[in-house]
């Protein structure tokens, strides 16, 4: 088995390279004065193990022409840590893509698997025309939440969507767990409805999927303040940080933050690495 990277998700694939005992391919990229994306990489396995995040177009160009690179690979499984455009899962409004599914299709193309991570929408995998499948880190945060040494710990999902997540945390960690209610004013502004917690002289750590501008965690830390919480942590799988999401958060109180290396940045404390690494090996 071999695996081959984009640009976005190097770390991660010398991670997993290490844990799967194989070889990591070196891969050029360049862009041509017109901006196109040039790339050339090295002989594939007929196991091959395609890696890379969709944070943004090039991002996704370079998927593509990483698996039409590898047309001799006999198998391919494309890992997406983080998939970007998988929260338009459908179409809102009329005029607009399902751009998941375009995705989803476009990724297909002699690809015998897909893993992803803590997918945002499940509903997507089943857009990909092979079998595709989401892995969950929630036992790694649990993981890292115990050795983080807080006291009277109390995990909290900050909408309805991240209770289940939450939930699966709280169990690896043996804490407490409780869930907010958000409502989404715009894409980056959120209210988040207020509710009486017993966070009084507790350490509460704010776990999500994604966070994106930081404008959900904020505005929650915000609430757990003004109630009385000892200090007020985030964790996510997918930290994008968007707009300044990154100084928000700590502006905003938080005292730590903390990703996995889907997205990698200074913030990623955990990997995702064992997890692909054993789905890999036993599906
Ligand atoms: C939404 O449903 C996701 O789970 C996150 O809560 C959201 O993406 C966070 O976005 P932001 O950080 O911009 O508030």
């Amino acid at each position: 088995m071999k695996i081959i990277s984009t640009e976005y998700s190097q770390v991660l694939a010398s991670r997993l390279a290490e844990e799967l005992q194989c070889e990591l391919i070196y891969t050029e990229y360049k862009h041509f004065p017109d901006n196109e994306i040039y790339l050339k990489t090295g002989m594939p396995d007929a196991d091959t193990v395609i890696i890379g995040s969709i944070v943004d177009n090039d991002s996704f160009v370079q998927l593509l022409l990483l698996i039409d690179a590898c047309e001799e690979a006999e198998n391919i499984t494309l890992v997406l840590p983080y998939m970007g455009y998988a929260r338009q899962d459908k179409k809102f409004n009329p005029g607009e893509p399902i751009s998941g599914r375009a995705i989803a299709k476009a990724l297909s193309r002699n690809v015998k698997k897909v893993i992803a991570v803590n997918i945002h929408e499940e509903h997507v995998l089943s857009f990909f025309d092979c079998p595709a499948t989401s892995v969950s880190l929630a036992s790694t945060i649990g993981t890292y939440v115990r050795e983080m040494d807080l006291s009277h710990t109390l995990i909290l999902g900050p909408d309805v969507g991240a209770a289940n997540f939450s939930q699966d945390v709280a169990n690896a960690c043996g804490s407490a767990c409780d869930h907010l209610q958000k409502v989404r004013l715009s894409g980056v502004e959120v209210k988040i409805q207020p509710k009486n917690l017993d966070v009084r002289g507790r350490d509460v750590v704010i776990v999500d999927d994604i966070i994106s501008t930081g404008g959900t965690l904020a505005t929650a830390a915000g609430m757990l303040h003004e109630q009385g919480a000892t200090s007020v942590h985030a964790i996510c799988v997918h930290g994008i940080f968007a707009s300044g999401g990154y100084a928000r958060l700590l502006s905003g109180g938080i005292q730590s933050v903390a990703s996995s290396d889907t997205i990698e940045s200074a913030a990623s404390k955990f990997s995702a690495a064992r997890l692909i690494a054993q789905e890999i090996l036993h599906s």
